[in-house]
């Protein structure tokens, strides 16, 4: 009765999804001639590795829904032959949901997501493989990927705030330092021996603009003038370092007061607050009314005992590693130093601070983490692409059964699909998952979900 109705509808799904693929195959196709009709041998060249990338992805829908077909037809048959046992056996509703669960809509959903990519790939892949090739020494290579990997994209959203960039850099190769040789070329030029500048940031700004590592130096890095002993561990976590410990020249603000402060908030718009230790110790210990803030209670206990280390991937001030030492778990907080002193000020809480920038392989090794938690800086301004880079590598350092905490991303309403399907495409498990509205085009998503084994 209402089975094969459902079942029906399975099939009438995949059929349009099939035809769905036909469009996006003949779509990809079109596109691809125009562009190699316009375009020298060497973007052919690109067009076809594209192409084989595009092809490998669409065998996997296909595949997918082939033996789903396979599968629904074996359930169907006996189904029509044997109406009456089919009755008699009366299967149950749970067990009719857990078949049309696991063995219909899982993989229809994958092979959602695999379209979608195929989707993805046609709008930003090939139209920027297109402009590729220009940079005499991103030319200098051969791979693809890697071409992709060092031309950087214009964010989603103009200039970012944050990183003062209206593209971003993937680094850590170091041929960002040939495009900043003049930058390079100050930062190196010091005194054996003496005082380094006061020149930090310049450095920073190397890194940022993908000049990454930086070269080691034999110069002393300074200090601030009176370095006072730090709070003691009994209360460092949750008590105002004392300012005297950092180096203010390059801020507004001289001291942390000034930037627990309201009137600065403009000055880091990514953690709003995050100085204000009064503010700070509410966090996640309370859901809001939107749902949006899980409780970090609440996330360790379904994995009790088992999450030990990890990651926060985030712009704040070491809160959360703050939490977690709480609950006995060590957490290694990224940040640089944007617009504040957020590496020394995580520093003097007794946590640690990993100088890491947003387009760096993580200094970890693959399927080490417990956990892996992100707020601010993936946010709805970050490219498809950069994400997309960014994602896969979270998934390398998360161990099989680890979790990833996405703690209110925010984008644009508009984007929001992009973004999800780069969030779900490695079909993590959902332990939890809330979208709240931000503002009128703006929304939140929240989420927390389990790496499964890949072996
Ligand atoms: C199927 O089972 C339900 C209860 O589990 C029962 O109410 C219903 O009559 C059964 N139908 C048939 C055709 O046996
Ligand atoms: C490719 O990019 C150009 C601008 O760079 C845009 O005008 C064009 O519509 C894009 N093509 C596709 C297929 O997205
Ligand atoms: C923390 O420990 C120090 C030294 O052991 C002690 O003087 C201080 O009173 C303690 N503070 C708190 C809040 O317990
Ligand atoms: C937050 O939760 C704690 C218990 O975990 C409760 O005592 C406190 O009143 C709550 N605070 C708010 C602001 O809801």
């Amino acid at each position: 009765m209402g089975s094969h109705h459902i079942v029906f509808g399975g099939l009438f799904i995949m059929a349009s999804i099939s035809s769905l693929s036909m469009f996006y195959l003949a779509r990809f196709f079109m596109q691809n001639e125009e562009i190699c009709m316009h375009s020298n041998r060497l973007n052919h060249a690109n067009e076809v590795l594209d192409a084989m990338a595009m092809a490998a992805r669409l065998k996997q829908v296909l595949d997918i829904m082939d033996r789903l077909g396979a599968k629904l037809e074996t359930t169907l048959q006996p189904m029509e032959k044997n109406q009456d046992k089919f009755h008699r056996d009366n299967i149950s509703r749970s067990e009719f949901n857990n078949f049309l669960e696991k063995d219909v809509i899982r993989p229809l959903y994958s092979a959602y997501i695999a379209l979608k990519q195929i989707q993805e790939y046609s709008r930003i892949e090939v139209n920027k493989s297109a402009t590729l090739g220009g940079d005499p020494v991103i030319n200098t290579f051969v791979s693809e990927e890697l071409k992709k990997y060092m031309t950087p994209n214009d964010n989603q959203v103009g200039t970012n705030k944050l990183y003062e960039t209206e593209k971003i850099y993937r680094g850590t190769i170091g041929f960002g330092c040939v495009s900043m040789k003049k930058e390079l070329d100050e930062y190196m030029d010091y005194e054996i021996g003496s005082n380094c500048k006061d020149d930090w940031n310049l450095g920073q700004t190397l890194i940022v603009r993908g000049c990454d590592p930086l070269p080691r130096r034999r110069c002393l890095a300074r200090a601030s003038k009176l370095y006072l002993k730090p709070h003691s561990i009994n209360e460092s976590l949750w008590l105002m370092p004392d300012g005297r410990n950092v180096r203010w020249s390059n801020y507004q603000c001289k001291n942390f007061e000034c930037l627990a402060s309201k009137d600065v908030e403009h000055d880091f718009p990514p953690c709003t607050g995050c100085f204000d230790m009064e503010k700070e110790k509410l966090r996640w210990i309370n859901h809001t009314v939107q749902h949006i803030d899980f409780v970090i209670k609440d996330v360790l206990a379904l994995k009790a005992g088992e999450i030990r280390i990890g990651l926060d991937f985030s712009v704040g001030t070491g809160t959360f590693a703050a939490r977690m030492r709480e609950q006995d778990v060590t957490i290694v907080s990224t940040a640089m130093n944007l617009g504040a002193p957020f590496n020394e000020m995580i520093a003097l809480r007794g946590l640690i601070p990993l100088y890491v920038t947003l387009n760096e392989r993580l200094p970890f090794f693959d399927n080490t983490m417990d956990l892996i938690h992100t707020n601010g800086v993936l946010d709805g301004w970050t490219d498809l692409k950069s994400l997309d880079f960014v994602m896969f590598d979270l998934d390398r350092v998360l161990r099989p059964g680890g979790l990833l905490w996405i703690d209110r991303f925010f984008c644009k309403r508009k984007d929001l699909d992009d973004y999800l399907f780069l969030f779900l495409q490695f079909g993590y498990r959902k332990h939890m998952w809330a979208v709240a509205p931000k503002s009128k085009d703006e929304v939140y998503l929240s989420g927390l979900l389990e790496k499964s084994n890949r072996g």
